[in-house]
């Protein structure tokens, strides 16, 4: 694997590829961690001479009416004030003036790649085609979007078939960072799982459940986990679809699943705690209650590392939001190596302001998931 110290950039037209997938709420950046760690390596590409076609996807899009809620435009605001340089913006993913563009501007932002996945999935396929023209406008490609590492796309995978290819400085901080937790982990080792649905990360635990002492589950992840205990979780979000699968994990893997004992529900208005087993049918769960913010601590005072990824209950919501921050806070005093990995988990940790509890904050979700199970990753050539 090479690094981008390590390969001739020197003014040379480059293809960078970032993960600027950042929540945009009324077109305001709502977290911008990602776009500011993505910034040394824009800095180093332009003290070297380059000119810079940045790509990064934003979202999933899978009709018109996401490609109109998915536009990368605003985080151009905040890469040019960043940076305090001006920044092109592309609207076109093929424009056929993108190579003229280049050669006459050191920054060039283009649309959200994945406006390639409608209509064809052309982006996230890994489309010959579509890997072959977008590598056709550099010279050399930077990847450092670390929040895509996991993924197989024309973006990253595909253009790095067809050009020199290394990884910028964010990846290796990634990787620094998550070392611990990936080679040679300090045992006992606890992975907080979050976050709304078991659909995206069920392969992932399966893998997480094996290499980790214990598994906490919360948000509502912990719905479908309940269910496949057997419980009534009234109203909850939960995947019908996957609770055969966790029922197997559960009675697998009993020792390290923990679930929740009490919950923060909206009853008919009416917002409550109560203990599990006295859910009705009008309950909606929304975030993990005390006893099992105690008892989640009590494992994680046992425990060298420590993982997180997703938030215990739906925190933007006051109502919702002491599951998560009880149990940042009581992460504050747990000497460990403690790791945060994931959108929501930073963002969350960042609003609340618990930085200070963990030793690395990473920016990718399924991409530090995948990287922990998997100790390789694998968006590059072969
Ligand atoms: C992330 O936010 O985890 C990355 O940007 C990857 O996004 P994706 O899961 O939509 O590929």
């Amino acid at each position: 694997m090479e690094y981008i110290e390590n390969i001739d950039t020197k003014n040379k037209k480059v293809i960078l590829r970032l993960d600027l997938n950042v929540t945009i709420k009324n077109g305001e950046i709502m977290d911008d961690t990602k776009i500011v760690k993505s910034i040394p390596t824009i800095k180093y590409l332009l003290n070297n001479g380059c000119n810079i076609l940045i790509m990064s996807h934003l979202g999933k899009v899978k009709s018109l009416e996401d490609q109109m809620q998915n536009s990368l435009k605003p985080v151009k605001e905040v890469l040019s004030k960043l940076l305090e340089q001006e920044v092109v913006f592309v609207s076109n993913t093929r424009d056929p003036e993108l190579k003229n563009i280049l050669a006459n501007n050191r920054l060039v932002l283009l649309e959200n790649t994945r406006f390639e996945d409608y209509p064809g999935k052309l982006e996230s396929g890994c489309d010959e085609e579509l890997s072959k023209y977008w590598a056709s406008l550099g010279e050399v490609f930077i990847n450092d979007a670390f929040g895509t590492t996991h993924r197989r796309h024309a973006s990253n995978y595909g253009i790095s078939k067809y050009l020199p290819s290394a990884y910028g400085f964010l990846i290796k901080q990634e990787l620094d960072g998550l070392d611990p937790i990936v080679n040679n982990i300090n045992r006992p080792f606890a992975v907080i799982m979050g976050g709304a649905k078991v659909d995206d990360k069920i392969a992932l635990i399966k893998t997480l459940v094996k290499e980790c002492d214990y598994l906490l589950v919360g948000g509502g992840i912990a719905n479908t986990f309940v269910k496949a205990e057997g419980k009534e979780i009234g109203n909850s979000l939960y995947s019908a679809d996957y609770v055969e699968e966790v029922k197997e994990l559960v009675s697998i893997y009993k020792e390290k699943i923990n679930t929740p004992i009490d919950v923060v529900v909206n009853d008919n208005d009416q917002i409550k705690t109560i203990n599990i087993e006295d859910i009705t049918d009008s309950c909606t769960i929304y975030d993990i209650g005390p006893k099992t913010v105690e008892k989640y601590i009590e494992i994680l005072k046992n425990s060298n590392t420590i993982f997180m990824n997703g938030t215990m209950g739906m925190y933007e919501d006051e109502n919702y939001r002491a599951g998560t921050e009880l149990l940042l806070r009581g992460l504050t005093d747990i000497k460990a190596n403690k790791v945060a990995g994931g959108g929501d988990a930073v963002a969350a940790v960042k609003k609340l302001q618990y930085e200070d509890a963990f030793d690395f904050l990473s920016t990718g979700g399924g991409a530090s998931l995948e990287y922990i199970a998997d100790k390789e990753i694998n968006c590059f050539k072969d």
